[in-house]
């Protein structure tokens, strides 16, 4: 019986979310914690998708059963198989799907992005479709706008690929820096929708378009500055150009109470800098400082009800972590 298992990381944006989906640029930094997607050849003639976080499973006679069976808020993984199915004629039958992520969901670390791209390269290896890291992209773009709305096309790109990316307007490069480079991620424990989020500001925008255009210039401006630092390995300096972009996210609203409540902490605890990241309005903080510091400051965040863990860079990007 045939079986394939992928993953892909999981990412934060480092510097310029938001500003990124009015065509500044951004940096994104793939995530040691992952999202993985299981294939295997059943006996059944059945198609059994299995949605581990959420302790939820699907069974259904064809794709046609499964796609009305499918709760909206999982309409990117049927719309996946749907798209597939349009263009290789994969009729998928006689197997067994299970999906599973340690990136906490909705918390503006790429869950969505990573579970697509891992879903497409589980069924790219099991049905032998040949497309390459390009084309998976371009298929978890078309997932990540059933979820998003009017994405900017970053998290798909650096789930795909790993790595850390300098972002703009759908074309990237790879961002080369000289050290291993540790970031600290805290879960503010509030969800966050990353649509409703895009939709504030953008509310915000047709309400003030010059402030607001001069603000995402600013961050774009700190986003390019950041490029430099983080080739230079100038940890302080990115720490700086941190919290200038988190004052600049909040002051086009898309902070909270709790996200300064960890940012007082860690800079109490000595990071040298700590943003939001992603959309904002919850979901999680980022800190940069040396290891001690990190490690000490996960601790006092822990203790303190958040839940805060020390990630490197994924490399690799999605990739078959196993075939039978
Ligand atoms: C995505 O993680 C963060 C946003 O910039 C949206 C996007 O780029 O698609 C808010």
């Amino acid at each position: 019986m045939r079986f394939v298992l992928s993953s892909a990381p999981g990412k934060c944006i480092l510097f310029g979310e938001h500003a990124v989906v009015y065509g500044y640029p951004a940096i994104a930094m793939a995530l040691s914690l992952n999202s993985t997607c299981s294939i295997e050849e059943i006996e059944e003639n059945k198609i059994e998708i299995i949605l581990k976080n959420y302790n939820q499973s699907f069974i259904s006679s064809n794709l046609e059963d499964f796609l009305s069976k499918i709760p909206p808020q999982f309409n990117q993984i049927g719309y996946c198989l749907k798209i597939i199915n349009n263009r290789f004629n994969t009729k998928f039958k006689k197997i067994r799907i299970i999906i599973s992520s340690s990136l906490f969901p909705s918390s503006g670390l790429g869950s969505s992005a990573s579970i697509s791209a891992a879903l497409i390269m589980a069924i790219n290896e099991f049905y032998d479709l040949y497309l390459q890291k390009e084309e998976i992209s371009k298929i978890a773009y078309e997932m990540e706008k059933i979820v998003h709305g009017t994405p900017s096309g970053i998290d798909n790109t650096i789930c795909t690929f790993g790595n850390m990316i300098f972002f703009q307007k759908g074309k990237y490069h790879f961002i080369e820096i000289p050290n291993d480079f540790l970031i600290l991620i805290t879960y503010t424990n509030v969800k966050h929708n990353t649509k409703e989020a895009i939709e504030q500001l953008r509310k915000l925008k047709n309400e003030q378009p010059v402030l607001c255009d001069l603000i995402l210039e600013r961050i774009g401006t700190y986003t390019e500055i950041a490029e430099l630092e983080l080739i230079n390995g100038n940890l302080i300096e990115i720490g700086n150009l941190m919290n200038s972009n988190q004052k600049l996210l909040a002051s086009l609203n898309l902070s909270n109470e709790v996200i300064n409540e960890i940012l007082k902490i860690s800079f109490e605890n000595g990071a040298f800098g700590s943003k939001l990241t992603g959309a904002g309005l919850g979901g999680c903080v980022i800190s940069v400082g040396d290891k001690t510091t990190l490690k000490n400051l996960s601790s006092v965040l822990n203790n303190k009800g958040f839940k805060s863990l020390l990630s490197r860079i994924d490399k690799e990007g999605v990739r078959i972590e196993e075939k039978q």
